[in-house]
């Protein structure tokens, strides 16, 4: 016999189904509940609420387990490729050869943007935070490409729009930092791996030969796929909610850009530095930034800790702290800010607050670290994290699409003034 809830309400018992995942973890099925009780469920930032049933992510807070498509992450980035992992959360299998080589091929002749997309840039005030321009340039790719507004669209158009998308980010953040440093933007050469072109658009100057650090490159490929996806976190969900109107690919993703944004998500990378380098130059003991992070008249928090659901360690983190020392060394860089870092991490990880509430450095605490060492200014930071986003933001759209998901749209329990009639001017 299936599992149930059993819900008292009014003293009229209701019952409702239990789901069970792959990994048994446990839902209620309150699909019903408005319509058979006149109920609604309050869940604020979600914290309980499964939105959906989803193949891709699989994330274990507790025992900081995280799996794409059943495959461990710590695998994954010793020993995938971007572009495979890519393929893997879009198409739900890891890519035979010749798979691997039409993806690769087809992603690498779309990565030119249309040139009228310059003068898009070109009215951005110098300076303009990348992540703006970002989503800006991410959206207007639908005007380019009529088709993908058609929710009718036959899957040549969408897989068509998702390689276009995948080819044409990394062209769109290079110029977004060219713009915002106000250097001659770069060509894609298509010669090159999906990162190493990223690294030409990045840093190549057209006065002289880029070469590839292979260092860097693997440094990127791995933290691209450690960023890759992360279920239903807020960038995602936006994109998933967005989507759900029928909104196209192009929109969706942009929205999901402008979510990331946030010191809360993605924007904590950036956030994160400040703070260090804040520190640094403030000279405090940091004994007095733990106690103004635990002070709750103080809106100041430790950026890099804390996760809505990882409140053991963040597996992420562990392998983005060992990469962080591994290129720190090979590259040869001694950063006084990893000291700091370092030194952060062990009072926190002492103190009973953060221990008690399972506060631990995330994935954003030592990125950050290894985006400085690479020479990836502090506004970019982000945008690096969306470039290693966009293949989960796809992959959780096509499934959405898929399942044909209804719209998203929660309810609200309304607390503010009750039927009042309206007064004229002279009244109030
Ligand atoms: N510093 C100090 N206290 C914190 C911190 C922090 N970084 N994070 C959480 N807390 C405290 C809260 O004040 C709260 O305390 P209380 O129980 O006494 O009221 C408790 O820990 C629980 O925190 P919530 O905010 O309720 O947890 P939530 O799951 O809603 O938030 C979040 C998670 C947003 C990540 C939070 O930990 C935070 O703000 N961290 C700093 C920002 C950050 O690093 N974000 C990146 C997240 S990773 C990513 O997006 C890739």
């Amino acid at each position: 016999m299936s599992e149930t809830a059993r819900m008292i309400l009014d003293g009229q018992e209701y019952e409702f189904p239990v789901i069970t995942g792959s990994e048994n973890e446990k839902a209620i099925d309150i699909s019903k509940l408005r319509g058979s009780t006149g109920y609604i469920t309050m869940d604020p930032g979600f914290k309980n609420t499964g939105s959906t049933q989803s193949g891709i992510t699989y994330l274990d807070g507790e025992n900081g387990v995280l799996r794409y498509r059943g495959y461990a992450i710590e695998d994954l980035a010793e020993k995938a490729s971007f572009i495979e992992v890519a393929y893997l959360l879009i198409y739900g299998d890891l890519p035979n050869k010749e798979q691997l080589e039409y993806f690769s091929d087809s992603v690498t002749r779309h990565t030119i943007v249309h040139e009228n997309m310059k003068r898009f840039f070109d009215a951005f005030p110098l300076g303009a935070h990348p992540m703006g321009m970002l989503s800006s340039m991410v959206a207007s790719l639908s005007t380019f490409y009529p088709e993908s507004q058609n929710p009718n669209r036959d899957i040549t158009d969408i897989d068509l729009t998702i390689h276009r998308l995948i080819a044409k980010l990394p062209t769109l953040a290079a110029q977004a930092y060219k713009h915002n440093v106000g250097l001659p933007t770069m060509y894609p050469k298509n010669n090159l791996s999906y990162v190493g072109n990223f690294m030409h658009m990045m840093w190549g100057v057209p006065a002289e030969d880029y070469e590839i650090d292979p260092i860097v490159e693997s440094a990127l490929n791995k933290l691209f796929i450690l960023h890759a996806d992360h279920e239903q976190n807020c960038s995602t969900s936006t994109v998933r909610v967005v989507g759900s109107s029928q909104a196209n690919l192009y929109s969706s993703v942009s929205a999901g850009v402008s979510a990331l944004w946030g010191p809360l998500h993605g924007g904590a990378n950036q956030a994160v530095i400040e703070m260090l380098e804040a520190i640094r130059a403030e000279g405090s003991p940091l004994q007095s930034w733990i106690d103004r992070a635990k002070d709750k008249t103080d809106s100041f928090r430790l950026m890099g800790f804390g996760h809505r659901v990882y409140k053991n360690f963040d597996p992420r983190a562990r392998i983005i702290k060992k990469a962080a020392d591994e290129v720190l060394g090979q590259l040869g860089v001694n950063d006084p800010v990893l000291e700091i870092a370092k030194q952060l991490e062990e009072v926190a990880l002492n103190d009973e607050y953060f221990v008690q509430r399972g506060l631990y450095p995330n994935v954003d605490f030592y990125s950050g670290i290894i985006y400085r060492a690479l020479g990836i200014p502090t506004d970019m930071f982000t945008v690096m994290f969306a470039l290693g986003r966009l293949p989960g933001w796809i992959g959780q759209w096509k499934e959405m699409t898929e399942n044909r998901e209804p719209i998203g749209r929660p309810r609200q329990v309304y607390v503010g003034a009750t039927n009042r009639a309206f007064t004229g001017l002279d009244a109030r």
